[in-house]
């Protein structure tokens, strides 16, 4: 035998010192759970590409936020799915008060006050266009769509959201809405911005949740560039001087880089989005007996964390508490 100084396996020779030295964890308080609302009355219709992740009527929505409760989730992530006769080009469903989406938000609130309940601030499923902005002339009109940003944001403060997402990756948005927020009394409202936010092929199966997908073109002159990561620290000074509260990156799995650049660079939390692609990816090639399904969500999770993320948005929220009862 050699005598060697230094021997890194002795520290990984039995579970208990595994466990010591373990320097990772990740726990349900980490997690936000993305919830789709859909409109009627006892409606649970599974997404088809997305296994196991449905979309719910408000009565079953109630209903499932109980049970995720229960089991010790505390943050939710709400997105409703409208039918096309909903839709229009300037999104005005987003801001009605009597509607689908700020109803389910003032009922949520009104039956479990200590959650925390996030929200989306995007044009996408409300738009005839299928953008997350205001479509004029064959193009994204920036300045044009913070107003209404600013009008959906607004209602879904005054509905009682604990936190704003806006997703739609236009300039100048957070700041904007940080404004209207202050100016009307809701300083309280806390902003979690999609700061780096990567025109993805992995956001395919949300897009047939929320039947979302562009009508026309792609979401390349808004969403970043995969190839950029310096453009990542633009977006965050920014959001981070308009007032976030969060900064998010999304996706997260093909992006831990991005979440370890923005976790070095900057003090306010670090939200990573696992999103729907990552979810499915991981879903089917369990389905097929290719890969250990549970095994692979805990390490995708894991890696998540270790890259610098304190809160993970991920559709394994559930399975990930349900397997911690078991
Ligand atoms: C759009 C939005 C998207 C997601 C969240 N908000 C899709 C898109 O930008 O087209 C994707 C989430 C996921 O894939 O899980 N405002």
């Amino acid at each position: 035998m050699i005598n060697l100084p230094q021997r890194p396996r002795r520290n990984r020779k039995t579970q208990a010192i595994r466990d010591l030295v373990q320097e990772t964890h990740v726990t349900v308080n980490d997690l936000l759970f993305p919830l789709f609302l859909t409109l009627g009355d006892n409606k649970k219709v599974e997404v088809s590409s997305m296994p196991g992740i449905c979309r719910f009527s408000l009565d079953l929505l109630l209903e499932e936020i109980n049970e995720c409760n229960n089991l010790g989730i505390k943050a939710f992530d709400l997105f409703p799915q409208y039918e096309e006769s909903k839709k229009d080009k300037f999104a005005s469903e987003s801001w009605n008060e009597e509607g689908m989406y700020i109803n389910a938000i003032r009922e949520i609130k009104r039956n479990f006050p200590e959650i925390c309940l996030m929200t989306d601030v995007a044009m996408d499923p409300y738009s005839s266009d299928g953008h997350d902005g205001l479509v004029q002339n064959g193009k994204i009109a920036n300045d044009e769509t913070l107003e209404i940003l600013g009008k959906m944001s607004l209602a879904q403060a005054k509905a009682g959201a604990d936190i704003l997402g806006p997703s739609d990756m236009m300039d100048g948005r957070v700041g904007f809405i940080r404004n209207i927020l202050d100016t009307n009394g809701y300083s309280e409202t806390s902003i979690m911005s999609y700061t780096a936010k990567y025109a993805s092929a992995f956001y395919g199966p949300f897009r047939d949740a929320l039947d979302s997908a562009p009508k026309f073109g792609d979401k390349k002159t808004y969403q970043m560039n995969p190839a950029n990561s310096r453009e990542a620290i633009i977006e965050a000074e920014l959001d981070a001087s308009e007032g976030a509260d969060f900064l998010m990156v999304k996706p997260a799995l093909a992006y831990l880089d991005i979440i370890k650049l923005l976790k070095d660079n900057f003090t306010l939390p670090i939200a990573a989005y696992n999103v729907s692609g990552e979810y499915a990816m991981i879903k089917a090639a369990a389905q097929n007996g290719w890969l250990d399904g549970t095994k692979a969500m805990n390490e995708s999770l894991l890696s998540i964390k270790r890259a610098g993320a304190d809160i993970i948005l991920t559709y394994f929220a559930k399975e990930f508490a349900q397997n911690l009862k078991v």
